[in-house]
């Protein structure tokens, strides 16, 4: 959990639960210092995989600040660049001296090679896919495995040459040193990718990595982690309120959720009802919220209010800023009357956090423009709760199941904040909305009866600002198009649509024409993402 004033800065920079040492969960953390890989977060995942603690760092922290946050092991993760590149990345070569095991891959693993006088060229063959990988000296690192094993490359540099310092551990056909140890010293590394499920023995690597060579302790457990964070909130929250904003999403459920177990009747949640919420979203939280939980729940009726800003506006970007806007005007005033109110808690996980640049240790920021309602705590002047900062979606969902909440509410695709409004395209008017949300409510209905919720990442209806011709009955139709959008991710980042079965796309199709009057033609959305994005808008 962190806390940190509002006042000082929008992105909290307060140190986290891990940072401020409070907690011997985290105490056994190994570090990964992030090159500019796509999978740094998913191997810090593989690692938690393990039960244990595991943080991403930026790649240029110094030996010392290293030293100082005392991991039991640092892994150096892939990069884009070729380290023979001007400003090419590099860590602090004095990290290597630390005696504290580190472990290369793909980037990583010729960073620590060049910082002992190892060679790395550009191969003629860039190797990308999967590889057979012979091992030719398994020592612990590839302990409890076959002498092959298949492997995913990425990478169109390779190590040439080891220096005399280094053994090989394993070779493919075109990589002679598809792995490698230090003689003396805990340095490894590995050229092909073992946190990703095309390495299927990729998980049990690390597990030797991080267990074996590292000498970590699976205790990073989410009970114990709750257990722990519920018992700093209680003692910062003191006799104090705090707030917590309710959108129908996990995050926000799970974080008012532990609140709750930690202070009980000292928690208010607001529902701000925008009019842009899915079919029955305000029923479904108000249950869950008032019903279950018990919480002193505001729900705040805007929908007039948002739909008048919004007339009128195509434009997404100012769509998305006249709802936060909004937002901000309608918690302010609900805030004002709510006694004693001293915090603001927020589900900010932590993708959101080394995204935006927010941890000084972390990773520099990269380009996430839309999460989150900028500036809300800010304006609120309240201090900031944020506890499930350092958690990943899959481990807020597990967190979740454990305090209690229904799978369904847990499982529920992500909805984005400006609601159905980036899925009305063009204008967005109350017409418009309500064929938006009963295609919608048809689109989920149908998945879920194929059994397929969970099979996708986030499916949804998208109302297109076009008109087709079309005939029913006798009558020819003029009307509007539903785009259908599914998609599969496991981080958002990337996206690719979902090979649903025709049969229950014809389904959806047929539904959908015979029973949202106004539509007469459905769509289905092949776009992976990049170049395209999950949202239309
Ligand atoms: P895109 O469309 O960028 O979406 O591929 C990636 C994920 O983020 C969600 N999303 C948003 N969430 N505010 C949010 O809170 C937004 O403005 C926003 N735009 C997109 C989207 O639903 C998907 O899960």
């Amino acid at each position: 959990m962190s806390v940190s004033s509002a006042h000082s800065t929008g992105n909290s920079t307060a140190p986290s639960l891990s940072e401020a040492g409070a907690s011997a969960l985290t105490e056994q953390r190994i570090v990964v210092l992030d090159f500019g890989s796509q999978y740094a977060q998913l191997i810090a995942r593989r690692v938690r995989e393990q039960n244990v603690y595991c943080q991403i760092l930026r790649h240029d922290l110094t030996a010392d600040r290293i030293a100082e946050l005392a991991p039991k092991g640092i892994i150096l993760s892939g990069g884009p660049s070729s380290v023979y590149e001007d400003g090419a990345p590099r860590c602090d070569p004095e990290l290597f001296k630390l005696g504290i095991p580190v472990l290369g891959i793909c980037y990583g693993l010729q960073v620590a090679c060049e910082a002992f006088g190892g060679k790395v060229t550009n191969t003629s063959r860039r190797e990308y896919g999967h590889a057979m990988c012979e091992i030719v000296d398994p020592g612990t690192l590839f302990d409890d495995l076959p002498g092959e094993i298949d492997v995913w490359m990425s990478h169109g540099d390779q190590i040439s040459a080891i220096s005399e310092q280094f053994e090989p551990l394993a070779r493919t056909s075109t990589c002679p040193f598809a792995a490698i140890r230090h003689k003396e010293l805990p340095v490894y590394g590995m050229q092909f990718h073992p946190e990703v499920t095309h390495t299927p023995q990729g998980g049990k690597v690390l597990e030797n990595f991080v267990r074996r060579i590292c000498g970590c302790e699976p205790n990073w457990q989410l009970s114990d982690f709750a257990d722990a964070t519920v018992r700093q909130i209680r003692q910062l929250v003191g006799d104090r309120r705090v707030i917590c904003g309710l959108s129908g999403g996990v995050d926000s459920s799970v974080v008012a959720a532990l609140l709750y177990k930690a202070i009980g009747p000292q928690l208010t949640c607001i529902l701000i009802d925008n009019g842009l919420l899915r079919k029955n979203e305000q029923t479904l939280v108000i249950d869950e919220f008032s019903n279950h939980f018990k919480t002193d729940l505001h729900v705040v009726d805007a929908e007039d209010r948002f739909l008048a800003s919004l007339a009128g506006i195509v434009e997404p970007q100012e769509k998305r800023r006249r709802i936060g806007h909004d937002f901000i005007e309608c918690f302010k005033k609900e805030a004002e009357s709510i006694e004693n109110a001293h915090f603001l808690a927020q589900g900010t996980l932590y993708p959101d956090v080394i995204e935006s640049g927010a941890d000084p240790d972390g990773p520099a920021a990269t380009i996430k423009l839309h999460h989150n309602v900028g500036g809300l705590p800010e304006e609120l002047g309240f201090e900031l709760i944020e506890p499930l900062r350092d958690l990943f979606k899959d481990e807020v969902r597990r967190l979740g199941l454990e305090l209690g909440l229904p799978e369904k509410l847990v499982w529920r695709h992500p909805f984005p904040g400006p609601g159905l409004a980036v899925r009305c395209l063009g204008e967005v008017t109350r017409d418009k909305l309500i064929v938006l949300r009963a295609a919608d409510a048809i689109v989920i209905e149908e998945i879920e009866a194929a059994g397929l919720y969970r099979d996708t990442s986030q499916t949804f209806a998208v109302l297109l600002p076009v008109q087709s011709v079309g005939v029913m009955g006798d009558a020819r139709t003029y009307d509007n198009a539903i785009a259908v959008r599914s998609v599969n991710t496991d981080d958002f980042m990337t996206a690719d649509w979902s090979r649903l079965p025709y049969e229950l796309l014809a389904r959806i199709s047929t539904r959908i024409i015979n029973e949202v009057q106004g539509v007469n033609r459905v769509c289905y959305d092949i776009s992976s993402k990049p170049p395209a994005t999950i949202e239309w808008e």
